[in-house]
Formats: C-alpha cells, sequence, structure tokens
C-alpha cells in the first residue's frame, strides 16, 4: 500500500498513478488557492438567524408568499465584505493535449452539487455518459471546475453574510482573472487562447452575472439549466420546505461545523422533483445524486438583487442556452416559449450577443444528469467548434 504522502508527492510532481481513474482519456489536477474579494456589497439578512427546524420552514413561506402586482422587494440594508477565501478545483486536458488544449471552459455548479457535477460517473460503472469534462476532452479542450464558495473544501464560509450571490460572483470573476493569466496555481501551463464559461443553474446565473459585469473577462457562454425569468423558485423552495441539513444529514454536515443557515431538501423524491425529469433518468443516478449532495444557504436566497441589475450585457461574443424542456426551477417544468432567440427577455439580456438556444426535449433541470446528457454536450463540443 502506498502511504498518503508518497501519493501527495507523486501528485504535486505531476505523476498520475496507475488506477482505474488513469484510464480516462484526460488527466485532472486539482488546485487550492486563496482568492480575496474586495469591498462587495453584500445584504444584510433581513429575516434573523435560523434557531430551529420550524423557524427556517416558515422561512420558506416567507419566501414564497404571494406578492400583490408592483409590490415593492424586501426592504433591506448593504454592506460590504473584503476577505480572502480557499476556493478548490480542478484542471482537466486531454492526455495527449492538441491544439484545442489553450481553450479553457471554466465550469461552475449550481445548488446542490459539488463539482463532480461536471464529471459525474455512477460509483458501479466507468460508462462516461454523464461527464461534461469527458466529453469536452474528448473534443480536445481542457476544464476548470471549481467548488463553489460554501461546498467544501472550498472554504465553508457563513451562510448568512459571506455565501452570498455578490460575493460568490466577486469569487468567480476573481478565478477566472487567474485563468485569463494562465496561472500556475492553477497548474495552468500558459494563458489560454480562449477562455469560455459553462453554468449550471446558480452557475449559469453567475457566468450571466460575469458577462454583463466584466464582458472582458470572458470569450463565450454557456448557459444550462437556466432561463432569465425565474419562473419555478416558488416551486423549489417548496418542495424543500427548508430542510437544516445539519439533521438531514448529519454525518456529511454536522452542526459543529455545518449552522442551521446551511439548508437542503428532504429527500431523493424532493430532489427529484426539482432537478429531474421522469423517465429520462437512471434512478442509480437519482440516488447518487442524492448520497452526494450539498447544502445551500439562506444568504443565498436572500441576496439574489445583487447581481440581478442590470438586465443586459454589452458582452458582443458568442452565448448559447441550453434549456432543459421540463426544467421545474426555471421554467415550472416548460420551458417552451419562455427562452429563445426571439424571446424578449432572453434577446434583451443580450442586445449584441451572437445568441443560439436549444430546448432538449424531455430532459429536467439537471441536464448533466439526464440520458440527454450526451447528447447535449455534442451540441455544445459542435457549437464551440464553430464559434472558435
Ligand atoms: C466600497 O465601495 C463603495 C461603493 O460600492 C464605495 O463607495 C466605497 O468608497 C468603497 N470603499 C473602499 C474602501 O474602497
Ligand atoms: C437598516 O439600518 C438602520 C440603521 O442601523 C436600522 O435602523 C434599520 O432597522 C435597518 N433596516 C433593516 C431593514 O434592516
Ligand atoms: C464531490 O462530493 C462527493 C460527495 O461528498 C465526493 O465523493 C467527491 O469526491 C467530491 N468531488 C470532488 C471532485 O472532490
Ligand atoms: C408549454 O408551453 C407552451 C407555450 O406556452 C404551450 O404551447 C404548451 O402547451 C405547454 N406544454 C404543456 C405540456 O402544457
Amino acid at each position: 500500500m502506498i502511504s498518503k504522502l508518497v501519493l501527495a508527492a507523486l501528485a504535486a510532481a505531476g505523476y498520475s498513478l496507475a488506477s482505474p481513474l488513469s484510464s480516462k482519456p484526460y488527466t485532472c489536477q486539482q488546485f487550492s488557492v486563496n482568492i480575496a474579494v474586495d469591498n462587495v456589497t453584500t445584504v444584510v439578512p433581513y429575516l434573523p438567524e435560523i434557531e430551529s427546524q420550524e423557524q427556517a420552514t416558515h422561512y420558506a413561506d416567507i419566501l414564497t408568499t404571494r406578492k400583490s402586482p408592483g409590490s415593492v422587494a424586501p426592504q433591506f440594508n448593504l454592506t460590504s465584505l473584503s476577505k480572502t477565501f480557499t476556493i478548490v478545483g480542478d484542471y482537466c486536458t486531454p492526455a495527449n493535449p492538441g491544439s484545442n488544449a489553450d481553450i479553457v471552459h471554466v465550469l461552475t455548479h449550481g445548488i446542490g452539487f459539488n463539482r463532480s457535477y461536471w464529471d459525474f460517473y455512477l460509483p458501479s460503472n466507468s460508462d462516461p455518459q454523464y461527464s461534461y469534462i469527458y466529453a469536452a476532452t474528448s473534443a480536445g479542450y481542457s476544464t476548470i471546475s471549481w467548488n463553489r464558495l460554501g461546498i467544501f473544501p472550498s472554504t465553508v464560509a457563513d451562510p448568512y453574510t459571506e455565501i452570498q450571490d455578490s460575493v460568490e460572483l466577486a469569487v468567480l470573476t476573481e478565478l477566472t482573472k487567474l485563468v485569463v493569466d494562465g496561472s500556475a496555481d492553477l497548474n495552468l501551463p500558459a494563458p489560454p487562447s480562449k477562455v469560455l464559461h459553462v453554468g449550471h443553474s446558480f452557475g449559469s446565473q453567475l457566468s450571466k452575472a460575469l458577462g454583463i459585469h466584466t464582458p472582458e473577462l470572458t470569450d463565450g457562454i454557456v448557459l444550462t439549466g437556466f432561463i432569465d425569468t425565474q419562473l419555478g423558485q416558488s416551486d423549489y423552495i417548496a418542495s424543500t420546505s427548508l430542510h437544516l441539513v445539519n439533521t438531514n444529514q448529519p454525518a456529511r454536515f454536522p452542526p459543529s461545523q455545518y449552522s442551521n443557515g446551511f439548508l437542503t431538501w428532504p429527500d431523493a423524491y424532493a430532489n427529484q422533483y426539482s432537478f429531474l425529469a421522469w423517465p429520462s433518468f437512471d434512478s442509480a443516478v437519482l440516488a447518487q445524486a442524492e448520497a452526494t449532495k450539498y447544502p445551500f444557504t439562506l444568504g443565498e436566497f436572500l441576496s439574489g438583487s445583487t447581481i440581478a441589475s442590470p438586465n443586459s450585457s454589452t458582452f458582443a461574443g458568442p452565448v448559447y442556452y441550453v434549456a432543459s424542456e421540463l426544467d421545474l426551477i426555471f421554467c415550472e417544468s416548460n420551458c417552451t416559449g419562455v427562452v429563445g432567440v426571439d424571446v424578449p427577455a432572453t434577446r434583451d439580456t443580450w442586445p449584441r450577443a451572437d445568441l443560439e438556444v436549444d430546448i432538449i426535449a424531455g430532459a429536467g433541470h439537471a441536464l448533466n444528469l439526464h440520458y440527454q446528457a450526451a447528447d447535449a454536450y455534442q451540441k455544445i463540443m459542435q457549437w464551440v467548434g464553430e464559434k472558435f
């Protein structure tokens, strides 16, 4: 048995060991970087910290309360945050890198996952049908996938005041600057020729916000599990009834490390309701997604307005929406007619971009976990090939 120290030393020296993983046609090197955010505007939480499950569930009622037309959003004060966080991710490249390998896809996952969303395998087999990273590296590209703030081993920061949307956008922005510079801290060999941002769900929201606030930092944007008018957020919140993760999954998320500000949904069927569309998924995938789920935070739901405006980008490069037909969280299970190059909400977000939209038939919100994933990846790689 080789000791962990020897393994770490070999990994640091860039060796990969013969193992089932090394038969993949790509290699991944983990990175851990310090990311400083400076004077980011945050929301002073307008709901008190959660003291009990009953109070959390009451917050689900508050967040989904019927509003009268034209009613104003909740009033809150703003403050600012300057802090340094640790962000952990992977740089993956084809085993035999060619000329496309200096085109880097920056992959930002959504709520409920870590970065393995982009490299999803069932524990029982090595079929790569669900792995975006397999598809991208097979097409010759490289990827940076990262754990968002709050997703261990990235810093598990304060779920009320720190794990907020504006802070997560600032982290993506600073991480992107390192990618653009070809930082050795991310294991990059040189500055990439192109940097694409690929998101899922909340990760798409952050990628879109980057395309609005710092369009100079991206060459192309792919948005999955996302449209610009979020229609099903109340359905999602209701289905979770804001379960405390430290009682729902105490072994993985003990109360000593995860306060009541970290939340989840109750079980696999609530997971299915929001993330998967029957019968387009394997029940083993649902079981694996539930067993490896990660919490979201109250702060993420109180701070949406900090990245919501403006809602229009000067970005003039290519933007590709890959929506799921039956997406509950963004489309109330019907994306037809609410996203498209001629749909005002989509078009007006990207008035100058080279815009394309596809809707993947039969898929639900977590596109990568459906039987349609491999076809969707093929569409994305074809689009990247045409644009770059
Ligand atoms: C922080 O940002 C605010 C505006 O967002 C600005 O008014 C203030 O001067 C900034 N503070 C520092 C120390 O840069
Ligand atoms: C905003 O801050 C002021 C001054 O500290 C305080 O009186 C007020 O209650 C705060 N409002 C909210 C909605 O938190
Ligand atoms: C993602 O989380 C799962 C469950 O905790 C874990 O097994 C897996 O190793 C994590 N992925 C990465 C890339 O660390
Ligand atoms: C989905 O929405 C479209 C457009 O609004 C509509 O034509 C279609 O009937 C809806 N689908 C279902 C299953 O209701």
